[in-house]
């Protein structure tokens, strides 16, 4: 066998290549908490990151061998990748864990998505097999997400001398909505992780879901363990990444797009369903029309990064958080005061620059695995700001007693709790963030990755 030790997979990598006019690749940061929680991989000798390559700029970068060390890319053929990860993941297995659908219309399972899922089992078992042949003697192999599900099993079958772990960065479903799978479906994605010795969540809630569909499917858990890791934010890189000379430009620039003595309402998502940025926008707008004392002296950041871009109804969602914020900006807006600033162009150290002037942190996901958000703007925050949470997000076991907490559907309730948090005295405000900062880094990348990969090895 190969020499590595300790393995991760996961289709997204910690670094993506975009290929530029001029024929050269830029290296960038793969996004989403997933990446940030694997990092710490970088500290282990004899590692290797299993990862699927994403785009024309991944294509070629395998085409060329470039690469980082450490990380090998998977080329798999494009369209088995598209049908995998847009058709199966993004628009089925995501939709299923975070309750998307719109269940008069959908789901559909029909011949296509039968099509598709062959690939999902192809790309699978693609992953299955560059780990079995790159992984040592009883070598450590840790699976993320649900692009990867069935590779436990399929790995197991390989090389069963591996220590199997999976990681969902996902919630789970509901065992009556997870059941809207076909019987068979359903089995192999339970099956799927069942062949891990470990299969972890990031929160007990999770977890137990999942139990609960094993339970009612397959009368069980066998004899795979099922752990609760938590992930927080890394406070040393955050802390020290927020003022570098490029954040300070932005913060800025920032400030003078928001005008003087003005408070803000933080946000910061991919325009991601799940996130719930438009009813956070319509609360914002009932916010200004119920109580016209903000008007002029609050604005929304509202920072909303593309993603998955491929599936049309990311695209239409892009499509109406923009309008509903320009319908916002012209229905308020003034000579000087623009009350909705949407950004949109993905940029890390605007974020950062956010996060430092922000208020009001809102963070209102319909679900959420945790929300690592919710976790980084009370650390960054310069006045410390006030956490405005969704009760679904997973954050908030760690978070909820020291954030104002809303049901991501109560737009009026949302909009009360956003005049509650703007109007939270200096004391009680500082109280809490201090809490959160606490809270939101117990749990440090680091150790989630070195827990995990404790507990895996002593068959915990
Ligand atoms: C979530 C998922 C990750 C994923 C990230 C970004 O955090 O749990 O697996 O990488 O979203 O989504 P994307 O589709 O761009 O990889």
């Amino acid at each position: 066998h190969a020499a590595a030790q300790v393995l991760v997979a996961s289709n997204r990598g910690p670094v993506t290549y975009t290929l530029s006019e001029d024929g050269s690749l830029d290296a960038r940061r793969g996004g989403g908490g997933l990446v940030s929680g694997l990092s710490a991989i970088g500290s282990e000798a004899e590692a290797l990151w299993v990862c699927a390559a994403l785009g024309d700029g991944d294509r070629e970068a395998v085409r060329r061998g470039v690469g980082e060390p450490g990380v090998l890319m998977l080329d798999i053929d494009e369209a088995v990748h598209s049908d995998a990860y847009n058709g199966i993941a993004n628009s089925v297995l995501w939709f299923v864990h975070h309750m998307l659908y719109q269940t008069p219309l959908e789901p559909v399972f029909d011949k296509e998505f039968r099509r598709q899922w062959a690939s999902y089992e192809t790309y699978n078992r693609a992953f299955a097999e560059a780990l079995a042949a790159q992984a040592a003697e009883g070598a450590a192999v840790l699976v993320q997400d649900y692009h990867l599900a069935l590779v436990p099993g399929m790995l197991r079958e390989l090389r069963p001398d591996l220590r199997i772990g999976h990681f969902s960065h996902t919630p789970w479903a509901p065992v009556d909505y997870f059941r809207m799978l076909p019987d068979d479906i359903a089995e192999q994605l339970l099956r799927g992780l069942l062949g891990a010795d470990r299969t972890c969540f990031l929160t007990r809630r999770w977890a137990d879901a999942f139990v609960s569909c094993c339970t009612e499917l397959l009368g069980g858990t066998g004899g795979t363990a099922i752990g609760v890791h938590g992930l927080g934010a890394d406070a040393d890189f955050l802390r020290k990444r927020a003022h570098r000379p490029d954040v300070d430009e932005r913060l800025a620039a920032l400030r003078e797009q928001i005008g003087p003595g003005r408070k803000t309402i933080v946000r910061v998502d991919r325009t991601e369903l799940s996130k719930n940025i438009v009813r956070g926008l319509l609360a914002y707008r009932q916010l200004l029309e119920t109580r016209p004392e903000w008007r002029e002296r609050v604005v929304h950041v509202a920072f909303a990064y593309p993603s998955r871009q491929d599936l049309a109804v990311y695209r239409d969602y892009t499509v109406e958080v923009q309008r509903v914020a320009d319908e916002i900006n012209s229905a308020y807006g003034t000579e000087g005061w623009t009350p909705v600033v949407l950004h949109v162009k993905d940029d890390f150290a605007r974020s950062l620059a956010a996060y430092r002037l922000a208020d009001v942190a809102l963070v209102n996901p319909i679900r959420d695995g945790m929300n690592l958000v919710a976790k980084e703007i009370p650390l960054v925050s310069e006045a410390g700001c006030a956490l405005v949470l969704s009760r679904e997000a997973g954050a908030h076991e760690e978070l909820g007693e020291d954030a104002v907490t809303v049901n991501p559907y109560d737009v009026s309730g949302t909009a009360d709790a956003l005049h509650a948090a703007l109007t939270m005295p200096d004391d009680e405000r500082s109280r809490h963030t201090e809490r959160l900062a606490t809270a939101a880094t117990a749990l440090p990348p680091q150790k989630w990755f070195l827990d995990q990969l404790r507990a895996l090895r002593e068959g915990a």
